[in-house]
């Protein structure tokens, strides 16, 4: 398919190239998980596998097996990339695939595929932007505990340390964890992804134990002297459902939850007091002394972004005891608000947090729709609206001298929505999950024609 000559669609953005800073870098997101089939290559068993294993605990109950298949056809993939003519690629490395057991021996088979993949982004122009987990733990360490017992976060600095030494002469960017929150009261208070706890406990564990593996990531990285460390955090726009008291004070619990916790963590070195109120209890007695090695300075920050909340009182229940009430704007199929004015308010609340030097990236942003292919065609018009217009948002605020440094899409492709299995399509490019085939939709294409102008 020659993708450049392909002109079926006049879509396109409001906005092109030329109207951000001259480095301003955009790119394309995915991860190891959500794309590659952990049934390929000699990868080993991660918690993802596990509980994407238990019926019940994903719609249809699917899988990452094969999932898009980009363990073999990252070439295609690569292409797809490159004819976007985006600055750069956003992807995770398995700890998985390259340490099936989470720590010793590494398999050979998987190191040497993401040789071919930087390689093959090189080659094409496209600038490697390395995660090194987003998500997908050894199962061997989710059975001693996981992010609850604190030596996972020794064996995530050794993995750190492979990782670098093998690829660090060619990666232009590396974070260490993608979305803490997500990785602990998502997945271990919330219960609504791998490895599904609910337990109070385990989320403040998990919380300064995903933080201590952070910090000692960019210990071991910095050690090799490696530039441009980071993280990417997510953010959620949190307002009062209602005028109350209670609403009020409940937005600051959840707030504290998701948008200080791991921010204060790293640029303040201390945890936010309306979240140790409940979580301070079930913290490591001398989780203090962690705090030197969470506060190590990063390079950059990554930001993901996309809702905003609304958050109630909710009673009968013990800490945090809110609930979120869904705002009245249209949702995406995620059922996820569209507020785009959120990102703009919370990006200067975020630059003041981490100082107006630091370089900030929008790592994440974009939505699910399901809009079908008609003719080989697929017009996601929803999602040129919801980049048109948050894109607009990270512009003002560049204009207000906000150091921001770049923009990613998620996702260059449908993939695995870990909990909601392939139901919610966030690519740039459709994926049929039978045959495997991509074909761009519209978006894709209007992407394609801002970045050549
Ligand atoms: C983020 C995750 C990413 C994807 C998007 C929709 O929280 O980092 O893997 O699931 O949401």
């Amino acid at each position: 398919m020659n993708i450049q000559n392909h002109s079926f669609l006049n879509a396109h953005m409001d906005w092109q190239r030329s109207d951000f800073p001259t480095n301003f870098e955009f790119g394309v997101a995915t991860s190891a998980y959500q794309i590659e089939g952990s049934q390929f290559g000699g990868c080993g068993e991660s918690h993802w596998d596990r509980y994407a294993a238990k019926s019940g605990n994903v719609v249809g109950n699917e899988h990452g097996g094969i999932a898009c298949d980009h363990y073999n056809r990252w070439e295609e993939d690569l292409n797809l990339i490159q004819q976007l003519g985006v600055d750069s690629y956003r992807f995770s490395t398995s700890w998985a695939r390259i340490m099936p057991y989470g720590k010793g021996q590494p398999n050979a088979k998987g190191l040497a595929f993401y040789d071919r993949l930087i390689d093959g982004m090189l080659a094409r122009g496209i600038s490697p932007n390395l995660t090194l987990y987003h998500w997908e733990l050894p199962m061997a360490l989710a059975d001693k505990g996981g992010w609850c017992n604190r030596d996972t976060a020794y064996r995530f600095a050794d993995f750190s340390e492979l990782i670098c030494s093998r690829y660090g002469d060619r990666v232009d960017r590396f974070a260490t964890i993608n979305e803490p929150w997500c990785v602990s009261w998502l997945s271990h208070f919330l219960g609504l992804q791998a490895p599904g706890k609910t337990s109070l406990e385990a989320a403040a564990l998990s919380m300064h134990h995903i933080l201590l593996a952070h910090g000692l990531s960019i210990q071991a990285m910095r050690s090799l002297n490696q530039r441009n460390l980071g993280i990417v955090l997510n953010f959620e726009h949190a307002q009062p459902a209602d005028d109350s008291e209670r609403a009020i004070l409940a937005t600051e619990r959840h707030d504290a939850i998701i948008n200080r916790w791991f921010l204060e963590a790293i640029t303040k070195k201390q945890y936010p007091e309306p979240a140790l109120e409940g979580l301070g209890d079930y913290l490591p007695e001398s989780y203090s002394e962690d705090m030197d090695i969470i506060g190590q300075p990063i390079d950059w920050l990554g930001i993901n972004y996309y809702t905003r909340q609304l958050i109630a009182h909710e009673d009968g229940c013990g800490f945090p005891a809110t609930k979120t009430v869904l705002g009245p704007r249209p949702k995406t199929a995620m059922d996820w608000e569209i507020y785009p004015e959120g990102l703009g308010q919370l990006l200067p609340r975020i630059a003041e947090q981490v100082g107006a030097d630091m370089p900030l990236y929008i790592t994440e942003n974009g939505l699910a729709t399901n809009e079908p292919i008609i003719d080989g065609r697929s017009q996601d018009g929803l999602r040129l609206d919801f980049f048109n217009q948050h894109l607009a948002e990270v512009k003002g605020a560049i204009d207000k001298g906000l150091n921001i440094q770049g923009y990613t899409a998620w996702s260059l492709m449908d993939n695995y929505e870990w909990s909601f299995g392939y139901d919610k399509r966030f690519g740039l490019i459709h994926i049929d999950f039978e045959t495997l085939k991509r074909t761009p939709k519209a978006s894709y294409y209007a992407w394609q024609k801002s970045m050549q102008s």
